[in-house]
């Protein structure tokens, strides 16, 4: 249990929303789907701040996302400091070194060749904030007591699939980065050893220069993703 205190099972109302007629509704999914096209991991971005509060926001929206026992084991680091930044940067581009230098395997370097990734992380400093997102493998409540999580990558998956598509919704954009391996995260961010470092999302807005790779333009079509039984 993620509280200290037993909760009991308690049946609430839902929380209210409005009513939304089918053709309504089938406006408001084409025009999440028509946001949702408009995304995309970008590697440039400008040096336009962003505000702390609109990434508070974002985080707490993540947070509302569903988890196993509604246990939340996800705890989301967000940086601003350059001094940090840098030292983010330096330590992600010594394990990025080792991975294009051979670690990685030639099947995974080749399935990146397209997106045109490298050693080389700029972005990681100039991106006004990172979004370190870390995985409790296990919790630990306030008294100390230790408790079981379930499900947890699916749960930090979800929660960070919600804060993706905040931060889009909030137009801003984001480059999830993921070094391998990243467990100099858990001491430039002070986090404990049974959270893990799952990825650094750097977020802000593009540069003038900033491209997509044409290769992440190619989604795979609906058919082959969604299979309808009826
Ligand atoms: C789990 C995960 C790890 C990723 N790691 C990296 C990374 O380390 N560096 C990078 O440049 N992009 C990384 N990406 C971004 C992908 O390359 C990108 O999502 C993909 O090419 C599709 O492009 P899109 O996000 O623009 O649709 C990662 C994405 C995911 C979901």
């Amino acid at each position: 249990m993620y509280s200290t205190g037993k909760i009991a099972y308690e049946p609430l109302p839902l929380p209210p929303r409005d009513e939304i007629g089918d053709a309504q509704m089938l406006e408001a999914a084409r025009a999440f789907h028509a946001l949702m096209k408009t995304r995309h991991t970008i590697r440039d971005f400008s040096d336009r701040p962003v505000d702390a509060q609109v990434i508070r926001d974002c985080v707490a929206a993540a947070g509302l996302a569903p988890s196993g026992a509604n246990h939340q084991p996800w705890h989301f680091t967000a940086i601003a400091a350059p001094a940090l930044k840098a030292q983010v940067r330096a330590a992600a581009e010594a394990e990025e070194e080792k991975f294009y230098a051979g670690a990685a395997g030639d099947e995974w370097l080749q399935a990146l060749e397209p997106i045109g990734t490298g050693v080389d992380k700029p972005h990681l400093e100039q991106a006004p904030w990172l979004i370190v997102v870390f995985a409790q493998r296990y919790g630990m409540t306030r008294d100390g007591t230790r408790y079981k999580n379930y499900y947890v990558p699916e749960s930090v998956g979800i929660a960070t699939g919600f804060l993706i598509t905040a931060l889009h919704n909030a137009g801003l954009s984001c480059l999830t980065h993921t070094p391998n391996p990243m467990r100099f995260l858990n001491d430039l961010c002070d986090r404990p050893e049974h959270e893990k470092p799952v990825m650094i999302l750097a977020v802000g807005h593009p540069s003038p220069e900033a491209t997509v790779p044409a290769a992440a333009k190619i989604k795979k079509p609906l058919d082959e993703i969604l299979t309808l039984l009826t």
